[in-house]
């Protein structure tokens, strides 16, 4: 299957907010996926198929030298096929050329393909926030990478 990783453009929103909607209990509405694409502090990747359809996206927060992995998903479908592994790998040169040095993230702790995914990228974990996530109640793992010239996998 033919896909290649870009930045998110307005025409994207529909397919994002409807991906949001079916993957995640806090899902983004279509107002904050929106909002957020046009903030000069927030990145996001899109992993888009020949036909159009949007496959995988990210969504990262940056401040100053910090960045923030706020979401990374895949449709179903198209899992362990490397698509998270390419928008990531996208946004380490995003952030290696504009200057982000450290990257930070939460994740729930019952979440091990995401802490494999992390780790896999160079993630290290810090701690726990004790009951971080609601809907299910559950604490989430704080993972740190750095970021330099050679991050990449
Ligand atoms: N079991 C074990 N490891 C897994 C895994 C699984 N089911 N899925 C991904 N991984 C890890 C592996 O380290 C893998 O590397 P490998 O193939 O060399 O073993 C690495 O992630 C990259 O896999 P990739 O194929 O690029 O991942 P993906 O495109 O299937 O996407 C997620 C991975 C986590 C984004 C996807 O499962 C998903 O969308 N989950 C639901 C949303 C979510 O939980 N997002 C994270 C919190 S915001």
């Amino acid at each position: 299957m033919l896909y290649h990783v870009r930045e998110m453009r307005e025409d994207d929103i529909l397919q994002v907010t409807h991906l949001e909607k079916i993957l995640f209990s806090d899902s983004w509405s279509q107002s904050s996926v929106t909002s957020s694409l046009s903030q000069e502090n927030v990145k996001i990747a899109v992993a888009v198929s020949d036909e159009n359809v949007i496959l995988g996206y990210h969504i990262f927060y940056t401040s100053f030298e910090e960045g923030d992995v706020a979401r990374i998903a895949v449709s179903p479908e198209y899992r362990r096929k490397g698509i998270a592994d390419a928008l990531l790998s996208y946004m380490w040169e995003y952030g290696v050329r504009t200057g982000i040095e450290r990257v930070l993230l939460e994740v729930r702790e019952s979440n091990k393909n995401a802490i494999a995914l992390y780790r896999k990228h160079g993630f290290v974990e810090l701690g726990l926030r004790k009951n971080y996530y609601k809907e299910p109640l559950e604490h989430g793992v704080i993972m740190e990478k750095k970021l330099d010239i050679t991050s990449r996998i």
